[in-house]
């Protein structure tokens, strides 16, 4: 690892802080105090202690940003995987994006391939390198030696009952947490997951999300591994009102750096969507901006869900029972355990995202 002394002068200033998270900007960029009447505000919301695990792409770049300049959230690190794009992409894109930020937090690596099966091939919606293929990426900080995994397992065992995981790729990562040690698994506060389609349809395949769809073998084991999970579908993003269109885009690439670098990191994810006649969906950000702007969130319903992992053209399907609700065929439902977002504020975190990214 290149340490540098301004590295240094950051791990001085974690300790003081007691935070993972260092902010060297000035305090100008952050997103809790957003000025605007229509943008959220939550300075008297609890903090949240966070990992963040992504496998890095340009929504997860943005999610990344949101929440590393959020005052409601501490990142005590990052942890990578393979997902939009391979591993190493994975860990110079959030290096890159904390960089952006002016934000310093470790970044470990983790797992480069699903639990059971080979890394599928699939379609990079968000370019070559995970980040519209902009020359972008060029991170100054390399990544932690140690492992993603023991990270995530030193950190919850550190501080139990506190620790929340926003999880925004799939979930080999902590599957193999859970699986090396499943105890200290229990005592994570929750784990917030961008994954599964909710209650609509998929991106992978008509019925699976790409993050449960990468790897369904992961997401079973961690919904049966008893840690209290909020699930953020993709059904969420699924109106018109929710994505992002031209303009939108154009008032980020004028906004300030972090709207600039994010406007070009969009730039493929922006035509892939186009190409379907679509704006652009924007699920990471979404999944963090409930943390960050808790008023976003407005309704979850209680749901046991089940992971379709049989070889077929179910793979990567979530099968989400509703709490209350009545079933004609009486299927054996276990423990309700999750909470699946049905509504949120469309406005609120919309308008609450640009101003991050636009005010100067
Ligand atoms: C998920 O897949 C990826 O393309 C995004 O980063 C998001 O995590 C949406 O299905
Ligand atoms: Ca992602």
């Amino acid at each position: 690892m290149k340490k540098t002394i301004a590295f240094a002068m950051a791990a001085i200033m974690l300790l003081l802080c007691g935070c993972g998270a260092v902010n060297s900007d000035n305090g100008s960029g952050d997103v809790t105090e957003a000025t605007s009447d229509t943008t959220a505000k939550s300075s008297n919301t609890p903090r949240h202690k966070v990992i963040i695990d992504t496998d890095t792409g340009s929504d997860d770049a943005a999610a990344l940003v949101l929440a590393a300049l959020s005052k409601n959230i501490d990142i005590l690190g990052i942890t990578v995987l393979y997902g939009n794009v391979s591993l190493d992409k994975a860990a110079e894109n959030a290096l890159m994006t904390l960089e952006v930020c002016h934000v310093e937090a470790p970044v470990y690596i983790g797992a480069d391939k699903p639990l059971k099966k080979e890394r599928k091939e699939m379609v990079s919606v968000h370019g070559k390198d995970g980040m519209g293929d902009q020359d972008l990426i060029h991170p100054n900080h390399t990544a932690e030696h140690g492992d993603a995994i023991d990270f995530i397992l030193d950190t919850i065992k550190s501080d139990p009952d506190e620790v929340e995981i926003i999880a925004l790729g799939p979930l080999t990562n902590i599957a193999l947490a859970v699986q090396k040690d499943p105890e200290t698994m229990k005592r994570c506060k929750r784990i917030w997951s961008m994954g599964t389609t909710g209650f609509g349809v998929g991106n992978a395949t008509p019925v699976a999300e790409f993050n449960v769809y990468n790897d369904a073998e992961a997401y079973d084991q961690v919904l049966r591994a008893g840690i209290p999970m909020t699930i953020m579908g993709l059904d969420i993003m699924g109106n018109e009102e929710t994505k992002f269109n031209k303009e939108e885009l154009s008032k980020m690439a004028q906004g300030n750096e972090k709207g600039v670098f994010l406007s070009k990191a969009f730039t493929k994810l922006f035509a892939f969507n186009q190409k379907s006649g679509n704006n652009m969906m924007l699920p990471d950000p979404m999944a963090v901006a409930c943390l960050v702007w808790p008023d976003v969130l407005l309704e979850t319903k209680s749901c046991y869900g089940e992971v379709c992992t049989d070889n077929d053209s179910t793979y990567g399907q979530v099968i989400l029972y509703e709490e209350g609700a009545v079933y004609e065929a009486m299927p054996q439902i276990g423990s309700y355990n999750l909470d699946v977002v049905t509504k949120i504020d469309t406005k609120l975190f919309k308008d609450s995202f640009m101003s991050v990214l636009t005010k100067k």
